[in-house]
């Protein structure tokens, strides 16, 4: 079988590894792929934005099935293109994309099916928003409508703040916003749930907790991602329950209601208060670095997984995990989610030798005359699978420590919460 993956970071590469895995596989196609991806698969230098060239690639050379990594394509409609060429594509449509193309999309369907999440209002110009802002309490949460890469989300806890944040999005920083979104403050515990859904039946697919902030103890700015550990320590039968009826199910009520079914990877974030789940986002894809934290546990063939959903049967095939502890830790260019330098030399990268249970998946990384360049914000990911956590994170931090780039800055905190 041949299978294409459209995506270039972490999450993609930990795709692909698993994908690999698979004595099905005869060939591998990544769209563009990065350093990591090129070991395994060929990586195609391919403009994403350009889906009738990924449609001829595709039918060239007789991929049989492709998986969408990210959320741009998703949104943008590249699963709607590719499906009217029969092309069989893992991944939801634009309409179902627009969980995570549109926040206000959610929020509105939130509101019409009940769905626990925090209270919120919307508003379209700057003078309402001030006159809004002048009469709240704070802290409060304001949000670019559109996609921001995890970056369009400010914590105001008073109106100077608040006054700044709406500014940057309504003076255009996340693109041309018309709506902002205010919502409160949901003070809680953080829990990303993944489903996976074939348009007719979904399953768990595992739990995680990322760490967004970019400075150890959850400070500093937002970022992607710099780090996870898999499963969540809040999870239980009961919050699972909870999560599918309040939250899950009714989302998917709302989709069909508007002649739409889900199919793909859904991300769940949640804000976990006091035993109950609200909905803080949906992503319409695997998290990244969750993705590369979950699929090291998964015992069932990736593979097969994807083929069920596409096939819309899903319910004839069984997913088992591995009961281990994963965490996850990303290593990430110096200046990160700022301005960070681009093409530097990743030099130590043969002297780490991985383990079984060991994973390195490269995200922004370039092979150029046989050397690794980074290339991106968020550059390599050292994950180890293992009894408990604690012994998870030393042998990722000796990893990094004989990596020793200098180049790069990373959290030694990431699973704090589950390790003394
Ligand atoms: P989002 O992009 O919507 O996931 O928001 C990014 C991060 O902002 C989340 O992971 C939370 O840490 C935080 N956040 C978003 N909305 C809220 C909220 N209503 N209350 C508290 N924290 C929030
Ligand atoms: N790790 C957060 C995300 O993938 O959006």
């Amino acid at each position: 079988m041949k299978v294409g993956i459209i995506g270039s970071g972490g999450r993609e590469h930990a795709i692909c590894q698993s994908i690999s895995n698979s004595n099905k596989i005869d060939e591998i196609f990544c769209f563009p792929g990065n350093a990591g991806t090129e070991n395994i698969a060929k990586n195609i230098k391919i403009d994403l934005e350009n889906f009738e060239s990924i449609k001829n690639y595709i039918l060239k050379k007789k991929i049989d099935v492709t998986i969408v990594g990210p959320e741009k394509p998703l949104v943008d409609g590249l699963v709607d293109y590719l499906e009217k060429f029969q092309i069989k594509v893992f991944g939801p449509n634009k309409i179902a994309a627009k969980l995570e193309g549109s926040k206000i999309f959610t929020k509105e369907l939130c509101q019409k099916y009940n769905i626990p999440t925090a209270k919120f209002g919307i508003f379209r110009s700057k003078v309402s928003t001030y006159e809004y802002l002048k009469k709240i309490k704070f802290p409060i949460v304001i949000k670019a409508d559109n996609l921001a890469s995890g970056k369009g989300v400010y914590i105001c806890n008073n109106f100077i703040e608040a006054k700044i944040a709406t500014d940057e999005i309504f003076d255009g920083k996340f693109g041309d916003a018309k709506k902002i979104l205010i919502e409160e403050f949901l003070k809680g515990e953080e829990m990303s749930f993944f489903t996976i859904h074939d348009g007719k039946t979904f399953k768990t697919f595992n739990t995680a907790q990322d760490h967004k902030r970019v400075s150890e103890g959850d400070k500093g700015k937002n970022t992607g991602g710099m780090g996870a550990y898999s499963p969540s320590r809040l999870i239980n039968s009961k919050l699972e329950t909870k999560i599918i009826n309040k939250i899950i199910r009714p989302t998917l009520k709302g989709l069909a209601d508007i002649g739409s079914q889900y199919k793909g990877f859904l991300y769940t974030g949640l804000m976990i208060v006091k035993d109950e789940p609200f909905l803080i986002e949906y992503n319409v894809r695997m998290g990244d670095p969750e993705c590369q934290t979950i699929l090291p546990k998964l015992l069932t063939n990736f593979d097969k997984i994807i083929l069920a959903c596409c096939d819309g049967k899903l319910n004839e095939t069984d997913i088992k995990w591995s009961n281990k502890k994963s965490l996850c830790i990303v290593v990430c260019s110096e200046g990160y989610p700022e301005k960070f330098n681009k093409n530097i030399l990743i030099e130590n990268l043969n002297k780490i030798e991985l383990a079984n249970n060991e994973f390195l998946f490269h995200a922004g990384t370039e092979k150029k005359n046989k050397r690794i360049y980074a290339v991106g914000g968020r550059v390599l990911n050292f994950v180890s699978i293992s009894e408990d956590f604690s012994k998870a994170r030393n042998e990722i931090l000796k990893n990094i420590n004989k990596l020793n780039w200098s180049g790069g800055f990373y959290r030694k905190d990431i699973g704090y919460k589950v390790i003394k």
